[in-house]
């Protein structure tokens, strides 16, 4: 692994985060069914309690309401939280200013003068990796994050992003990019090799898959909303792995699917940020620290979800 830099050592410590995209987005989680304002900051509450202080949010989520809520509840708590957030390029934004412009938006939300992690969502076809480091560049010297980071970029786009940077002495510090049992492209395609050899930290998305790794739902049990639809093939094949899953938890004294599910990412080397709706996930989702699978596990589970994924 290439010697981390000073600046972004200290996203390698977090050994998990919390995700805010559940925080105000009704098109994929319902919120405002089931769960709202005050289930979220219990979740919230209870992370930082148990030690979860890096929180993942995007001024896309809820339409900025992740972040506004994000910003009440550090107010009401005396824990130092790390706040990450993410600029979407949308077509009508891809001017160096539009990021900085939009990061002072966020800043405002949240109601803090600086983030820890500033994210790129998405790469564009409208906004070259040049101008969107250009960008965020500008967001580390006049202050307003301590670090940056890209989402959703394939290898050769990360390469661009951090030669971009590096141009101008700024460490890439992270790439945030979909990691699961059920869904390891990343691992497959060199991406997570490539970021330890970079020094850049993995964060690992949709680390539950997005609540199918839990165990909850099945092919006759589906999840609801859009989720149904998307996950629609592969909910009757993931039987053996939830089964091998709750073998290996019990083996560790009742650890749960959820567990599991996260302790493998880090195992892996990954930052899972998984999404809890209410105090109960975020408890359970907190009782993946502390403990290690082993390596025969690691490798039993890969096993099993490689039997999954290539059928
Ligand atoms: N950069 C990107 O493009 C991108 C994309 C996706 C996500 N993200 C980030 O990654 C975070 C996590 O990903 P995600 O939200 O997609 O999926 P996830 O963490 O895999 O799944 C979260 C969902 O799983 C269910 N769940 C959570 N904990 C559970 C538990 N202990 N037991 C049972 N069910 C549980 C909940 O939904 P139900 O209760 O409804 O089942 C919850 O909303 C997001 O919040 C966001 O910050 C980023």
């Amino acid at each position: 692994m290439a010697e981390v830099s000073s600046e972004t050592r200290f996203l390698h410590a977090i050994e998990m985060g919390l995700g805010a995209w559940q925080w105000g987005d009704r098109l994929v989680w319902q919120y405002g069914q089931g769960y709202s304002g005050k289930e979220v900051h219990d979740a919230f509450k209870l992370s930082v309690e148990e030690g979860i202080r890096f929180i993942d949010t995007a001024e896309s989520y809820g339409n900025g309401l992740s972040e506004r809520l994000l910003g009440n509840f550090i107010k009401e708590t005396d824990q130092p939280v790390l706040v990450a957030t993410k600029y979407f390029p949308f077509p009508w934004r891809f001017l160096r200013t539009s990021v900085t412009r939009a990061l002072k938006n966020s800043l405002e939300r949240i109601g803090v003068e600086s983030v820890d992690l500033y994210q790129i969502h998405w790469p564009s076809p409208l906004m070259s990796i040049d101008r969107m480091m250009d960008g965020m560049a500008e967001c580390v010297k006049s202050e307003m994050t301590r670090t940056v980071g890209v989402s959703n970029f394939n290898q050769t786009q990360m390469l661009a992003a951090y030669s971009a940077l590096a141009r101008q002495n700024i460490p890439l510090a992270s790439n945030q990019v979909h990691y699961s049992l059920l869904n390891r492209k990343v691992e497959k395609n060199g991406l997570l090799a490539r970021c330890r050899e970079l020094g850049v930290r993995l964060i690992a998305y949709s680390p539950l898959e997005k609540g199918l790794l839990s165990g909850k739902y099945n092919a006759d049990s589906r999840p609801p909303g859009t989720r149904a639809g998307i996950y629609a093939n592969i909910l009757p094949k993931i039987e053996p792995l939830i089964k091998l899953m709750t073998t290996i938890g019990q083996d560790h004294g009742g650890k749960t699917n959820s567990q599991v599910a996260l302790n493998w990412t880090i195992c892996k080397g990954a930052l899972p940020i998984p999404g809890a709706k209410n105090i109960k996930q975020a408890q359970e989702n907190a009782g993946a620290l502390g403990w290690r699978l082993t390596e025969e596990e690691v490798a039993k589970l890969d096993e099993v979800s490689d039997q999954i994924l290539d059928r």
